[in-house]
């Protein structure tokens, strides 16, 4: 056998042996029991699956959005499921001097916390339009409320240990058309929490920021969106990314993908070669765009 080869296959090999450890489940759900959990956007999609995730390990949860009849139903359905205790508080993430109510509730119905799971987002499928006021809510959504509510809470946090869910997107990494206002937003919230969380370790606090880059999930809002059956095929389950957030959250992962191949794959290759990602853009996602009439 040729040196190449030799070469070649003790490369697959190692490899194969990092996929499988980064794959590994170190997840133990007895930890999740007695927790003291915040989700934002927990009224509908991803959000109020993560509760549902938290609430069936046993967890005392406190939610938020702004419909208080649908996060009522959440919360009924969270304790119904073995949530030691839930919450919830209604609140306008565009607002952003409202959004600290949500720690300080925290503060008074759970006596602290452990795990803040930042979730909510505004998202559209649309051209940029030139709607400037339209962009500075979506930043306050999208942004600036995750900066104050992580802010606000790392008290709370160093005190417990605790940990930072930062929900993200796969378009942070690689910007799609039809979403660039959300696109710019997520990339904000990489580079404010990247570096925050090497400034936690800078100031030796035990809390743990975990950025998770999501593709596309068949949601109702993405269901409505999109429409197109081909292409929702390719979309994750909702009650799969949720269990996902949860899971590398609580491992105290640095970044996480999800579904792996439909965010990491084009993430390389913008990586390799922005021309090649334009190609591939102008390729494959302008008819896309055509055909939900974009
Ligand atoms: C928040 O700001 C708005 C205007 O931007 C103001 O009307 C409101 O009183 C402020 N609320 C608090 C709690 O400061
Ligand atoms: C946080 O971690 C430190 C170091 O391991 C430990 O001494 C402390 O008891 C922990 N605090 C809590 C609340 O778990
Ligand atoms: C950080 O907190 C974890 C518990 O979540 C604990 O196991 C670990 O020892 C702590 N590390 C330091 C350096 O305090």
């Amino acid at each position: 056998m040729g040196m190449f080869w030799k070469f070649t296959g003790l490369f697959i090999v190692s490899i194969a042996i990092y996929i499988a450890y980064i794959s590994r489940d170190t997840f133990d759900p007895e930890s999740i029991r007695g927790k003291r959990v915040v989700v934002t956007g927990a009224s509908t999609g991803i959000g109020e699956k993560v509760a549902y995730q938290y609430a069936k390990l046993g967890a005392n949860i406190l939610i938020t959005a702004r419909r208080e009849n649908l996060l009522k139903q959440v919360v009924k359905k969270c304790l119904d499921l073995g949530a030691q205790s839930a919450h919830y508080i209604s609140l306008d993430m565009q607002v952003i001097n409202e959004t600290g109510k949500l720690i300080t509730e925290a503060e008074k119905t759970l006596g602290g916390l452990d795990y803040l799971v930042l979730n909510h987002a505004l998202y559209s499928l649309e051209l940029w339009d030139g709607d400037i006021e339209g962009l500075q809510a979506l930043m306050n959504i999208n942004f600036v409320s995750y900066v104050n509510l992580a802010t606000k809470a790392l008290p709370m946090l160093s005190e417990s240990n605790g940990s930072i869910a930062v929900v993200s997107a796969g378009t942070s990494l690689f910007s799609l058309p039809g979403v660039i206002a959300h696109s710019a937003s997520k990339q904000a919230l990489n580079g404010f929490f990247e570096g925050f969380r090497l400034e936690l370790n800078y100031k030796e606090l035990n809390v743990s920021v975990t950025l998770l880059f999501l593709g596309g999930v068949a949601t109702d809002h993405a269901i409505d969106l999109v429409q197109d059956r081909d292409m929702l095929a390719q979309f994750g389950d909702p009650d799969e990314a949720a269990a996902f957030i949860m899971k590398a959250t609580s491992s105290k992962q640095t970044w996480a993908y999800y579904p792996w191949a439909a965010v990491r794959i084009p993430e390389i290759i913008h990586t390799i070669s922005r021309d090649l990602c334009d190609i591939m853009m102008t390729n494959s996602f302008f008819p896309m765009l055509r055909m939900l009439k974009i």
